[in-house]
């Protein structure tokens, strides 16, 4: 039953601690935690880790030798693939559109050694297509291929965060039960899975995603249907296909750009409780979780969890901007 769990490679360090925000928990007046999924791994660090456990046991299980991913040119999923990949003796080549500064994730990339295509924001609508085509090319050179989407978000991706919930489970018995579960949504494989974890698991907790696109809640809620019964389709399961909300309202200009908003939330909770957000997903939605607080979304004396999905090395490409937000 369910061996789905179970296919997976062990490259994190999990559990990862869950610890409360002592002093951002005053200030706000709700019982906060936060899930340390930064600190799964160094150089892999993030949301993704946990994902690239499910679907990099299917590249090796398949026998690929080069591994595919898009994003942005500081995508944390592109980065932490990279590694990951090299790790297992694959290539890797990925696909990024955006400024091309060697900083923060990009450089990681590089020393890598992952071969970069720099392409298009118009091209990146496309992008499964420029990679499934170059994946045929690459077979056709002798080559096996394995292409992961954005974000690592498809059927499989889903059991990255679905697995997570456990932790969560294990947790609560021994400490406090959760009454919401927050985290950044993006490309909402992270938030679809842990809707496939409350599943399983028999969870109650609300989960709350804060979207940090240019996307509107609806698409990403659909996007989450379709991930959900993807999953059915392909391990033959018959889970609900309900989705938790996602929270619009707290991305700014755009996603991937930062305001004075964002970085006041870097650095009031780097000074309060000596934890380092990203300007790109933790930060905004933060942010948003802060706001949804005193609005009373969240009720006071809730017990909340918010989920640190990593991008640290993504603030660095931020470097300058936060110079003249610190230094005036
Ligand atoms: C640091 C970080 N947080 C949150 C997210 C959002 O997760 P998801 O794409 O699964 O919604 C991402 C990736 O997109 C990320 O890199």
């Amino acid at each position: 039953m369910m061996d789905f769990l179970n296919e997976k490679l062990s490259l994190g360090i999990f559990p990862t601690p869950i610890e409360p925000m002592k002093n951002m928990s005053k200030e706000l007046g709700v019982n906060l935690f936060l899930k340390r999924d930064d600190l799964d791994e160094f150089l892999g660090s993030g949301n993704k880790v946990r994902k690239l456990e499910y679907l990099l046991y299917e590249a090796k299980k398949d026998s690929c030798d080069v591994v595919l991913s898009a994003g942005g040119m500081q995508s944390n999923h592109c980065r932490a693939t990279a590694y990951f990949s090299r790790r297992l003796g694959m290539e890797v080549e990925l696909f990024l559109f955006g400024q091309s500064e060697m900083q923060g994730n990009l450089l990681i990339d590089k020393l890598l050694g992952a071969k970069v295509h720099p392409i298009t924001h118009e091209e990146y609508a496309n992008v499964m297509e420029l990679m499934n085509t170059r994946a045929k090319e690459l077979e056709e050179a002798g080559h096996r291929a394995y292409v992961i989407p954005p974000g690592g978000s498809n059927a499989t991706g889903l059991l990255g965060y679905a697995s997570m919930t456990k932790e969560l489970k294990e947790w609560e018995e021994k400490h406090v039960t959760f009454d919401y579960v927050v985290c950044a949504t993006g490309t909402a494989g992270t938030i679809g899975g842990l809707e496939l974890g409350k599943q399983i698991y028999d969870e109650k907790f609300q989960v709350l995603g804060i979207n940090v696109t240019k996307k509107d809640a609806t698409q990403l809620e659909e996007k989450m249907k379709g991930l959900l019964n993807d999953f059915n389709s392909k391990y033959g399961t018959s889970f609900e296909v309900k989705v938790p909300e996602v929270v619009d309202g707290y991305v700014g200009q755009d996603y991937a750009v930062a305001s004075d908003e964002d970085f006041n939330v870097i650095k009031e909770v780097a000074l309060k409780d000596q934890v380092i957000f990203d300007p790109v997903y933790t930060a905004k939605a933060f942010k948003g979780m802060k706001d949804l607080i005193v609005k009373g979304k969240i009720p006071h004396d809730s017990n909340v969890l918010f989920i640190h999905t990593g991008g640290t090395f993504g603030l660095f490409a931020f470097a300058k901007q936060l110079q003249s937000y610190l230094e005036g």
